[in-house]
């Protein structure tokens, strides 16, 4: 636990001595580790000392040829450190495709960009679903940061979908006046989060230095005053001031990519899949030491500075905050629920139903508990739609409308 006052290597090194059993990344892993250590030092020398905990995680993550995302090791999937909803079933693919089709027949010219689209395993099942129902729209976009999870995500649609390869597009950035669809699956829990501890009362931006060999929290004197009118914020919805020593994270981030979002699209909708929170919830009392969490080879733990670059790093997302930053881009919020509901409403158990083969009902069965259970992905995981000049209506956000909750 994070104890106010002290530089944090302490609990630094009683984290690291309980994580013995995560395996021993490759030697060759550990001198990319390396580099990027000596990277992360050196601009902290630059910046003073130290680095706000959004540019650490940031520089971990994305550093090119050196951050996680950046660096060649295999993230998704059995091999890799996690796995997304995906990854696990093409039903959840599949559910998305028949989803998202009465806003592709509401918009003229609706088309689908895909943001941060991992293996590519989702696009080759939403494009081979959009075939079998004749639905295909002209174009199947996909913007990715990663030049290797580019590559990877080409591969894939080559190999399983070689008919449709001819409708996917890479693009750099958001398109102007786009008309359809943006998904993005475990996209805003992946970008770079603020990081605020209380002390003495007051909301501090939580920094990251290098003290004998290791990197340790510090709590930042400089003031970040968009940090500390969104902490005050939080403490007047929800009528109670944080408690000393509370830990939590802000995504500024993600707010900031859903309004530059909304800007790019001129009719459809926004569809965001993540696991988060409405804001009385990620911010509850007890909830006090954040949401942070790293995975590394399958193991969930809450050292981000376990092998920088080595392990992916996610925070909660605030869906009250992000749909505040969609009302203020002029967007309105379509559509609020869980995953389950989302995926049960769209119809996901159809599949079983019409499976004869009783192998693959066994297989489909267990997949959907995955996604669907609220002890697995169903309850933690979200999703949100977020609309413009667009009145179509999805069946995912009807069985249970959380918006009220927001
Ligand atoms: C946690 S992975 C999720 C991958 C995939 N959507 C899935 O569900 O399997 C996050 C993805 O977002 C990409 N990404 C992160 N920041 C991005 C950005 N600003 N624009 C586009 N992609 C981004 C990463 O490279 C990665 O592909």
């Amino acid at each position: 636990m994070i104890k106010p006052g002290d530089d944090f290597s302490t609990r630094l090194r009683a984290v690291q001595q309980s994580l013995p059993s995560l395996p021993a990344p490759s030697a060759d892993a550990q001198t990319l580790s390396a580099e990027l250590s000596a990277r992360l030092i050196a601009a902290m020398t630059a910046a003073g000392g130290s680095l706000p905990f959004w540019r650490y995680m940031d520089m971990v993550l994305y550093e090119p040829g050196l951050g996680y995302y950046n660096a060649g090791c295999r993230k998704l999937g059995a091999e890799g450190d996690f796995v997304t909803a995906p990854e696990i079933s093409p039903l959840f693919s599949r559910t998305l495709a028949r989803a998202i089709q009465p806003v592709l027949a509401d918009v003229e010219g609706g088309e689908i960009l895909e943001v941060g689209a991992g293996s590519g395993v989702m696009a080759t099942e939403i494009l081979a679903q959009l075939a079998a129902d004749d639905a295909l729209p002209g174009q199947y976009r996909i913007l990715e940061l990663s030049a290797e999870l580019r590559q990877r995500q080409q591969q894939t649609i080559i190999e399983r979908v070689p008919e449709l390869a001819g409708k996917v597009h890479w693009c750099d950035s958001l398109d102007k006046n786009f008309n359809g669809v943006i998904l993005a699956n475990e996209l805003l829990d992946a970008l770079p989060a603020h990081r605020f501890m209380i002390e003495g009362s007051v909301a501090r931006e939580l920094r990251v230095a290098h003290r004998n060999g290791h990197f340790v929290w510090q709590a930042g004197e400089l003031v970040n005053e968009r940090l500390i009118s969104r902490v005050q914020q939080i403490e007047h919805e929800n009528d109670s001031r944080f408690g000393e020593g509370y830990v939590s994270e802000i995504l500024f981030a993600a707010e900031d990519w859903v309004k530059t979002a909304a800007k790019s699209l001129s009719s459809g909708m926004l569809l965001l899949l993540d696991y988060g929170q409405s804001r009385s919830v990620y911010y509850h009392a007890q909830r006090n030491q954040g949401t942070l969490s790293c995975h590394y080879r399958h193991r969930m733990h809450d050292d981000p500075f376990y092998y920088p670059g080595l392990q992916d790093i996610t925070a909660h997302v605030d869906f009250t905050a992000i749909a505040d930053a969609a009302l203020d881009a002029g967007l309105n919020v379509a559509g609020y629920t869980t995953q389950a509901h989302f995926l049960l409403g769209s119809g996901i158990t159809d599949w079983l139903a019409g499976e004869t083969d009783p192998l693959r009902q066994l297989e489909y069965s267990s997949q959907i508990k995955k996604l669907t259970l609220p002890q697995e992905m169903g309850e933690t995981f979200k999703v949100m739609g977020l609309a413009k000049n667009c009145n179509a209506t999805l069946p995912g956000f009807m069985l249970q409308d959380m918006r009220d909750r927001l």
